[in-house]
């Protein structure tokens, strides 16, 4: 699927995607700043990623982990610093949460301090107590939130 809001484009193609740009993009969060670039390839394939673009380059990302009928995980959503704080976020995130294997899903999430910004969208504090568990082989991702 495609949405498109002035210059920008919004795609849910993974093909689409840029991976060294998406890598800089990345690695320029507090989360993924060591994750690899296999490990980032691998997860945008595996998951339903959004890419947003500006004359095709890449502006910002995001990613939802779900099996597109009860539960959605998002993740690694940034906006390219230069874009930031023109309401792309809210524009992305509102096609995100409208697409179609999303609608119908409880959608979960991880901020260190962006809550303010989710918040309108009905985001809250998780009805249950979350648990997580870290990779025990994988260090460098551990730190991940
Ligand atoms: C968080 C982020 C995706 C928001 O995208 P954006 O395009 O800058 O946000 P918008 O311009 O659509 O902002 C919408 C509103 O959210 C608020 N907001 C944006 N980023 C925020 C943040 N980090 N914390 C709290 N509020 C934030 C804005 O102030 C704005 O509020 P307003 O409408 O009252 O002025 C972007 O700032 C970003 O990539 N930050 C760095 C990575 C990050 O922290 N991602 C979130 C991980 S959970």
């Amino acid at each position: 699927m495609e949405w498109t809001h002035d210059d920008f484009t919004l795609t849910d193609d993974p093909d689409r995607i840029d991976f060294a740009a998406l890598c800089s993009l990345l690695w320029g969060t507090y989360w993924a700043e060591t994750r690899g670039r296999e490990v980032i390839e691998r997860s945008v394939r595996r998951s339903l990623s959004f890419a947003l673009l500006r004359a095709g380059k890449l502006a910002g990302f995001a990613r939802v982990v779900t099996d597109a009928a009860t539960v959605g995980y998002l993740c690694d959503f940034v906006i390219g610093e230069a874009h930031r704080g023109a309401g792309l976020g809210q524009w992305m995130l509102t096609q995100i949460l409208a697409h179609p294997d999303l609608r119908g899903c409880r959608i979960d999430l991880f901020t260190r301090d962006a809550q303010e910004f989710y918040k309108p969208f009905g985001f809250g504090p998780h009805k249950f107590t979350s648990m997580v568990r870290y990779p025990q082989r994988e260090p460098r991702e551990e730190s991940e939130a």
